[in-house]
């Protein structure tokens, strides 16, 4: 089939999800701020991934691939955002929603290329405004490159190409050149022999200047070896048209797809150096950096050390002068001013500690706030609990905040001091200065300063232990003795 993008998209041509309030007034501030409209392709297959999940959706230091892409698009100042999804990909609607709740979202029914893709966003482009093509499965290109892309445009390009020297271009489709002058860019499979050599090639993502982008791209054919819709057709076309295209510069790195495993795991890489960097300018010291895992969301203060081997789930921020010691996991967690924590912390769903806590070796806590100067020193679990400022939590410490139905919380007052070994079975309170012997099993509420002990009394007999030890030895020799003597001849 050959024929017009255009063409092929008149059937089904539908908007599945617009939050149109908010975008508008963005759109129209964009109008005269001089926004753009930023279409993300996302309706890859992916199949290399070898995943029941959309490709799109596969996380980068704990955001999809897509998100990183409609953030950075955000940053660059995309005044309305266009989404090409998969049709029936309801988590991908889902996470844009998330992510960008005022973008819409456009099904491609068929694949048949990029330019076809960006073209399923038709009802996003009519406004005239610049066009910057972004894809769902390029997730390193940064808020400052979209903007680079875009900035030829305001000095009269009608078309920019993000572009890069490839080590080995193969794959990539080639940025064709003459006296400095871009002429097209030709796809792999239609590149001859000499094209081929070209090492300039093309990242794929591309700026349109809203005078000529929609005339441009409806005039893109499909008339190649792939019988696809090109968007790369769009620089020979505004050529053609005496038009002029710029290239701009990207590292090869930031511009790289992620379509397999392997990728996704240099992607990561990438990420991760670029959080850990901001970090250490932010202020902290990480001791090892690269063995630090840390989300995109992830907050560190001032003065915080970070020791090695530490991963960073989403929703954590810790406060100024905190100190994450070795091999701690933490995980939507808030940290205030000179917490001191691990090695071996682990902080888990709404764990809050005030200033000054104290963690040790082995501790966990999930939906628990710790007041200030708190201490539980080693083996502990605390969940569903609040504990009190300056309290102390003595080893092997357990919280018993589950009966097997349903979760219940422990209160555990100011200055309370548990002994070591203690269970304390939720719901369940210990009044502020109250101390709970050691190796307790605490089913009922202590009052404020009392001491409560419930464990088995201790028995303590002299010379038991002697006399029971002598009786033992002489029950071993006779059974020696009658062993021998069964194993003599008659
Ligand atoms: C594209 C470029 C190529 C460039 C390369 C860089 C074209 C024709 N070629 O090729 O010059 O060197 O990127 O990686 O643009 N998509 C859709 N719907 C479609 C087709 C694609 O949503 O019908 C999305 C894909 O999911 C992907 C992006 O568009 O996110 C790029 O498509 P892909 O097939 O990866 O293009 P390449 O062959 O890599
Ligand atoms: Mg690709």
């Amino acid at each position: 089939m050959t024929g017009t993008v255009r063409e092929a998209l008149s059937s089904g041509r539908k908007r599945i999800s617009m939050t149109a309030g908010a975008n508008q007034g963005a759109q129209a501030q964009g109008a005269e701020s001089g926004g753009f409209t930023a279409v993300v392709l996302a309706a890859g297959k992916g199949t290399r991934m070898r995943s029941d999940r959309p490709k799109v959706l596969h996380a980068l230091a704990n955001r999809s691939m897509l998100g990183h892409v409609l953030v950075a698009v955000q940053e660059a100042g995309a005044s309305r955002l266009a989404v090409v999804v998969e049709p029936g990909r309801d988590e991908v609607v889902r996470e844009i929603e998330r992510l960008a709740p005022g973008a819409s979202v456009h099904p491609q029914a068929e694949r048949l290329g990029t330019a076809h893709a960006v073209l399923a966003a038709r009802a996003a482009l009519e406004a005239g405004r610049d066009v910057v093509v972004a894809f769902g499965d390029t997730p390193l290109v940064t808020a400052e490159t979209f903007a680079r892309l875009r900035a030829p445009l305001r000095e009269g390009a009608a078309v920019a190409v993000l572009a890069f020297e490839a080590v080995d271009p193969t794959g990539y489709g080639r940025v064709l050149t003459e006296s400095g002058r871009v002429l097209a860019i030709r796809e792999e499979k239609d590149a001859s022999q000499e094209e081929r050599a070209v090492r300039l090639s093309n990242a794929g993502l591309m700026a349109l200047s809203g005078a000529h982008a929609l005339s441009l791209l409806e005039r893109i054919g499909n008339d190649n070896a792939n019988r696809e819709y090109y968007l790369t057709d769009a620089v020979a076309l505004a050529v053609a048209d005496g038009l002029s295209v710029a290239v701009v510069p990207v590292d090869e790195w930031e511009a790289q797809g992620v379509n397999d495993r392997v990728q996704l795991g240099h992607a990561e890489a990438t990420i991760q150096a670029r959080l850990r960097r901001a970090a250490q300018l932010g202020g902290a010291t990480l001791i090892a950096p690269e063995t630090v895992f840390l989300s995109v969301d992830t907050v560190l203060g001032r003065d915080v050390v970070v020791e090695p081997h530490c991963v960073f789930g989403p929703g954590v921020v810790v406060g100024d002068g905190c100190t994450i010691r070795a091999f701690s996991h933490l995980h939507d967690a808030r940290l205030m001013q000179g917490a001191d924590i691990g090695p071996h912390v682990r902080l888990r769903g709404g764990a809050v500690l005030e200033a000054g806590v104290h963690l040790g070796n082995f501790v966990e806590i999930k939906n628990a706030t710790l007041h200030a100067g708190a201490k539980a020193s080693h083996l502990t679990y605390l969940g569903d609990a609040e504990v009190g400022a300056g309290a102390n939590i003595g080893a092997g410490t357990i919280t018993c905040n589950y009966d097997g139905v349903s979760k219940h919380r422990t209160t555990i007052g100011a200055g309370a001091f548990i002994g070591s070994n203690s269970a304390l079975v939720a719901p369940v309170s210990v009044g502020a200065g109250a101390l709970v012997g050691a190796g307790s099993v605490i089913t009922r509420d202590v009052p404020g300063d009392a001491l409560a002990v419930a464990r088995g009394r201790q028995l303590t007999r002299e010379g038991a232990a002697k006399a029971l030890r002598e009786t033992l030895k002489a029950a071993k020799a006779a059974k020696a003795a009658k062993a021998a003597r069964a194993g003599e001849p008659d």
